[in-house]
């Protein structure tokens, strides 16, 4: 029902997008290995003291994994991790032995457009639709996905309202005050990771999707939203091939081609206008068909129309068309696109008819700036690697501050000396999980995470809690809701706050609150005994 609502919201409404999240920490994603791919049965795994949580989803076997005494692998549901001394001949492996690092070692910004790619639908294709930088990460209007079988490390900064329309994480969609808790729950820092100072940005869900026919704003082409964007964007600009390029609002890069903004009066459709114009002058003229076109609306009043190619040629010739096909129109009457004034920029040639806003130079705020802490995970690599851990620590120093904890930012900065590191001793696997149907429930829970973990629970036993979905399913409840430990990552259900949520999984959740801890980590009694 509300994914029909939602469709229909998205057809003939202009701008209705998802902006999907790309990087993960995931076991399995070649580019979070500083080989370039991820280890396999020849390697040595190495995760370090900075490293996010590690999500393992898929079924591996490595040669040996050395873990830091502060890191965490979080397991997906069945997924064994095993460990071997054969050779592995497979193809992807190279012959020899050696150590493949985990190089996730900081959070990835919000405000980087690299981060994000815009499709139609929560699960569709990447876009390759031109946009200015500010609208290449998610507008006030946007809905925003984490999407399932993942696990992510994110920067929101600080000092920032973020505003989007909706927002899921790996499945559940979260309102302002529940994703504001979802912050503070030890997982939550874990994704995303507090900044020096102690605070985020906040996110504010709006739930306003774009409904307005006269186009909307996407809100970030201005102030620190725009400065954030470009700090990083510019880095990433390319000299642009003509004599007097451009910067239009909203955009980072000097650009070549032309800026057309339109200031629309009543009766204003964007589309009428973004079509009729594709219509009338770019359509079946192959001189345009490397001219990029990104209109936006600019202010309440205003739209601009941006054309750009390499050198700008073509992309001004056809700006000062459009603008002589707006003027006529609006000579006579403005019936066709209900245009009250346009003018018009290009970047070589003449035909600058009127000054344009240049989009604020943003200042540059220090690369330091890149927010964000190493969250001291548990280490959940197993049974065996917990006992040996425990035992570790024991023997270590019983003082020892426990990792379980937020550090500061400075932990980006490699520590001084080298934690010590626990090695899983090869030709040994082992698995979460168990028989098939016996509950909806994922592999295990980490009780570490809990508020009060020993509460109810015999603290040494260890349970494998069976499961028998697969990381595919989004609505994936894994804790007994008093521990406070919510994995998004097997999601709880979102009863009625989603509005993606299929009707049927809300129903097989609803026993959340009785469900018991799948695994129950020897280390949760350490950590917790100094707090008692
Ligand atoms: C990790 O290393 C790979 C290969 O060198 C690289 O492509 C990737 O961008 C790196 N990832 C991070 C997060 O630095
Ligand atoms: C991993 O292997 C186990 C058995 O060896 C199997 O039951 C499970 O489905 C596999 N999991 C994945 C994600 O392939």
């Amino acid at each position: 029902m509300g994914q029909w609502l939602l469709l229909l919201l998205c057809i003939g409404l202009v701008d209705c997008a998802y902006k999907r999240w790309l990087s993960n920490t995931n076991f399995g994603n070649p580019a979070n290995w500083n080989a370039g791919r991820a280890p396999c049965g020849n390697d040595v795994a190495v995760i370090h003291d900075e490293s996010a949580a590690v999500f393992l989803q898929v079924n591996t076997t490595v040669k040996q994994l050395l873990m830091p005494m502060n890191g965490e692998v979080v397991f997906g549901s069945d997924v064994v991790l095993g460990f071997t001394e054969q050779p592995d001949h497979s193809a992807s492996c190279t012959p020899y032995s050696s150590n493949v690092e985990f190089n996730v070692t900081y959070p990835r910004d919000w405000f980087d457009s690299n981060n994000w790619c815009e499709t139609d639908s929560e699960t569709g294709d990447c876009k390759t639709i031109a946009r200015l930088d500010s609208e290449k990460v998610p507008c006030m209007n946007d809905d925003v996905v984490y999407p399932s079988g993942n696990s992510f490390y994110v920067n929101l900064e600080t000092g920032i309202d973020i505003k989007v329309n909706t927002f899921k994480i790996t499945g559940k969609a979260y309102t302002t005050t529940s994703f504001q808790s979802f912050l503070s729950t030890d997982q939550g820092k874990g994704m995303f990771p507090l900044p020096n100072n102690g605070q985020r940005s906040s996110v504010t869900i709006q739930r306003r999707p774009c409904n307005d026919p006269t186009g909307c704003m996407c809100g970030n082409n201005k102030g620190e939203v725009l400065n954030r964007v470009c700090v990083i964007q510019r880095k990433r600009c390319t000299k642009a091939q003509c004599r007097t390029p451009l910067k239009p609002v909203g955009h980072c890069c000097d650009l070549c081609g032309g800026v057309a903004v339109m200031k629309f009066g009543s009766g204003f459709r964007f589309d009428t206008l973004v079509n009729g114009i594709r219509r009338n002058l770019i359509d079946g003229k192959p001189e345009y068909k490397d001219v990029q076109v990104i209109t936006s609306k600019i202010s309440e009043d205003e739209i601009q129309m941006v054309l750009l190619d390499t050198d700008g040629v073509r992309a001004s010739q056809l700006t000062r068309e459009i603008a002589k096909e707006v003027q006529n129109d609006i000579n006579a009457g403005g019936f066709k696109y209900s245009v009250l004034s346009v003018r018009v920029d290009v970047s070589s040639g003449g035909g600058s008819t009127g000054p344009i806003s240049s989009a604020q130079t943003a200042e540059s705020i220090p690369n330091g700036e890149i927010a964000g802490i190493v969250v001291g995970g548990a280490v959940v690599v197993g049974l065996l690697i917990v006992v040996a851990i425990f035992v570790y620590r024991r023997k270590q120093s019983p003082t020892d501050e426990l990792g379980f904890k937020v550090f500061d930012k400075i932990s980006f900065k490699k520590p001084n000396f080298r934690k010590p590191r626990v090695e899983v001793p090869p030709s040994f696997g082992f698995r979460f999980g168990g028989p098939e149907n016996v509950g909806p429930s994922q592999g295990f829970d980490n009780p570490m995470y809990g508020n009060n973990p020993l509460e109810n629970e015999k603290p040494m036993d260890m349970e494998i809690m069976p499961s028998s979905l697969g990381l595919e399913q989004e609505e994936q409840p894994t804790f007994d809701s008093s521990r406070g430990f919510d994995n998004p990552l097997y999601d709880s259900p979102p009863l009625n706050e989603s509005m993606f949520t299929d009707p049927s999984v809300v129903e097989k959740t609803s026993d959340l609150g009785s469900r018991p801890t799948s695994f129950v980590n020897p280390m949760a009694m350490v950590e917790d005994n100094p707090q008692t």
